[in-house]
């Protein structure tokens, strides 16, 4: 870790700040299926304003507000144990109660889960795009929108969070009796992915569905009709709040790659159809910029994020060759977080091991260990 002096040094020089306006003509990403998390569908979600007594009192249909801020709604398919289910049901609510003891939520959080035959996932029900205070447009997590209060807001998908879990899955849950070695500790597995959902998340995926990913690029709002025959339009590189926190070992941050991406062509630029654009972009001299950020996304020690209060460095997974969507650049670093009492957020969860050996084992009180904790604080 040769730059750790040097980007400490590097902190002074920003200070973050998180006043949002809300632009009232807004598009949002509602990512319909979860499977299909590459393709969100764009939908016009307008500026609503609140009744004012609605913003602080909206404690929804969750009865035990004080304690468990998250309003989940649970579904199993039909081949799933009613036991399983249940059990299921009650590892939310406990991290559900976890998530409230820690955060200062204060508007609920609802989830959409679900244990049905398919592979893991979680995405973020909605993207919702805000003007920061630089005047850049980032991806906010419905979620933490939420609990901005805006007195005027985009309009809200109906859940935050929608989580699904392969129910095909040898998960362990609390209350079992001992762990065998190939199950999986659902209570953390759920912990893990709602945080995903709280917002660590990035925009920075490879633009292209080859098979080698060569580039990695912040999400593209390139508006077109279904028709494809139509022209597009180019609206720019949009990250998420997570990704401006971003700063390479050598001083730079993500987001100013983000915006050399963004000088490539003038917003409102058409092209004749996607595969245009997608030639033009690759023959552009920012090209190189997304080619650098894919290798930057594996080296190790080459991202941290640069958590705002306490200006704590976490180091990001950069050490998968190659990239692996999902996992790198999202997670903490597993080198250095595994066995310490931030292991929640590396991309590997050990099989085998409960919540309970977890924190034993890691000296951790919490499962939200501290420097997530401050990387909540910061995104949020
Ligand atoms: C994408 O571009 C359209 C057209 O300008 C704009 O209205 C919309 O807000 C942009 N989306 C995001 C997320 O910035
Ligand atoms: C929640 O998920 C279930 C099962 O996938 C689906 O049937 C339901 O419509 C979803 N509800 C909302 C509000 O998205
Ligand atoms: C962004 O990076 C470029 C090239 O390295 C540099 O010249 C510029 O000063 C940077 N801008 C900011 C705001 O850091
Ligand atoms: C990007 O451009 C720089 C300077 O022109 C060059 O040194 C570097 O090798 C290029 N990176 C990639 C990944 O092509
Ligand atoms: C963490 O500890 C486990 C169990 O001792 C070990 O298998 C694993 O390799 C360690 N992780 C790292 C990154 O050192
Ligand atoms: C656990 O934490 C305590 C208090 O900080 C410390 O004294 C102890 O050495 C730690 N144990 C291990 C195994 O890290
Ligand atoms: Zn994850």
């Amino acid at each position: 870790m040769p730059s750790i002096i040097y980007i400490i040094s590097l902190i002074i020089f920003l200070s973050w700040s998180r006043n949002i306006i809300v632009s009232a003509e807004t598009w949002c990403y509602d990512t319909v299926n979860p499977i299909d998390q590459d393709n969100p569908t764009p939908v016009r979600c307008p500026a609503v304003t609140e009744k004012s007594d609605n913003i602080f009192h909206d404690v929804g249909i969750n009865p035990g507000a004080s304690t468990n801020m998250f309003d989940t709604s649970f579904t199993c398919d039909p081949t799933t144990s009613q036991t399983t289910c249940d059990k299921a049901k009650e590892s939310f609510e406990k991290a559900g109660e976890i998530f409230t003891s820690v955060l200062s939520l204060n508007t609920p959080i609802r989830i959409n889960a679900s244990l049905i035959p398919l592979s893991d996932d979680t995405t973020l029900a909605r993207l919702i795009p805000l003007k920061c205070k630089d005047k850049k447009i980032r991806n906010f997590p419905q979620s933490l929108v939420k609990q901005f209060q805006f007195s005027t807001h985009p309009e809200y998908a109906a859940v935050d969070i929608v989580a699904v879990f392969n129910s095909k899955c040898n998960f362990y849950f609390e209350g079992d009796p001992t762990i065998t070695p190939d199950q999986i500790g659902f209570l953390e597995l759920i912990v893990h992915e709602i945080v995903h959902g709280l917002g660590l998340v990035t925009n920075w995926k490879p633009l292209l569905n080859s098979k080698t990913v060569s580039e990695l690029t912040p999400a593209l709002n390139l508006t077109s009709n279904s028709d494809s025959t139509q022209p597009v339009v180019y609206y720019g590189f949009i990250e998420t709040i997570f990704d401006s926190f971003i700063v390479t070992n050598a001083g730079d941050k993500f987001s100013n790659f983000t915006e050399q991406l963004n000088d490539f062509t003038p917003y409102g630029t058409k092209f004749q159809d996607q595969s245009a654009f997608i030639s033009s972009f690759i023959n552009s001299p920012e090209y190189n910029i997304s080619q650098m950020v894919l290798s930057y996304s594996q080296t190790a020690y080459s991202m941290v994020f640069l958590a705002d209060p306490h200006s704590e460095l976490i180091w990001l997974e950069s050490n998968i060759n190659p990239y692996s969507k999902g996992s790198s650049i999202s997670h903490f670093s597993m080198e250095i977080y595994d066995n310490t009492t931030d292991f929640l957020m590396t991309y590997i969860q050990h099989p085998g091991r409960s919540l309970e050996t977890a924190l034993q084992q890691n000296n951790a009180t919490c499962i939200i260990g501290p420097k997530l904790l401050y990387l909540l604080e910061t995104i949020g």
